[in-house]
């Protein structure tokens, strides 16, 4: 069986602003023959230094580059700049979660209606199915139906990273991208959120790339480990190393 995700030989420069002689326009390479799998289930930890291209990989993944090289999800080939019915598969198999809980929410809308939205984009026309659906995602993300009538701006930034991640799962995907969803965080909620993606695998099988600088968290919580490196992963990508 093909695995949930593969990619093969991945590569991906930002265009710079300035342009070279004759206009000519210059690439500034961030990431190249980056090759590895994730598969159902499985937590997928990456570290490396600042810059070293960990958040462009996650945006590639998520479709948002236009890289070169493959990226296949249940071998079925993606390509990047998705068309809006692409975007929607796609979407329903890999969802992002991000450093910044504040920031991707609006700070004044109830948590109900802001989950609600989330739900419907996912596909659920049905106001009561809605319903039902909003309340499963809250108790899977460990949070109380109270919640529901408060904003995201009076929320803990533990419990708005919770909302984000209950956000993602309305759509049901078999994949998260979590790129530093704890480095905001204090300690212990962060901590939390690591075992919240951890009964989040257990009980939903999803796997997780868990992308982070933070050596410690993405050793407690991996399956494996792979290191991004001068733009390409240690190893040969196949089989990352594990960290001692
Ligand atoms: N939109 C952009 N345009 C140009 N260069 C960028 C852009 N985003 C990131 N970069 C550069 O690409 C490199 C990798 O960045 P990033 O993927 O954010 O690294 P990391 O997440 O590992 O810290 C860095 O040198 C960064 O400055
Ligand atoms: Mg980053």
């Amino acid at each position: 069986m093909a695995p949930l995700l593969s990619v093969k030989n991945l590569a991906f420069s930002y265009a710079d602003r300035n342009f070279g002689p004759l206009g000519k326009k210059i690439l500034k390479p961030v990431l190249h023959g980056i090759s590895f799998k994730i598969e159902e289930g499985e937590i997928f930890g990456l570290v490396g230094a600042s810059g070293a291209g960990k958040s462009t990989l996650g945006k590639c993944l998520l479709g948002l580059l236009d890289y070169t090289g493959d990226i296949f999800i249940d071998g079925i080939r993606q390509g990047p700049f998705l068309r809006p019915g692409q975007r929607k598969l796609l979407a329903a198999r890999v969802q992002g979660v991000f450093q910044n809980p504040g920031a991707a929410l609006n700070p004044v809308m109830p948590i109900g209606r802001l989950l609600d939205e989330a739900v419907r984009t996912s596909g659920v026309q049905d106001k009561t199915e809605r319903g039902k659906r909003s309340d499963e995602i809250l108790e899977l993300v460990g949070l109380d139906s109270s919640v529901k009538k408060r904003r995201a701006d009076e929320l803990s930034s533990g419990q708005k990273q919770r909302v984000c991640i209950g956000c993602a799962l309305s759509f049901r995907p078999r994949l998260i991208i979590a790129d530093e969803a704890v480095s905001s965080l204090d300690v212990s909620a962060g901590a939390q959120i690591l075992n919240l993606f951890s009964g989040l695998r257990e009980r939903l099988g999803l796997a997780l790339l868990f992308i982070s600088h933070n050596l410690e968290a993405v050793h407690y919580l991996s399956d494996r480990v792979a290191v991004l490196e001068g733009g390409t992963l240690t190893g040969d990508g196949q089989d990352p190393p594990r960290l001692p």
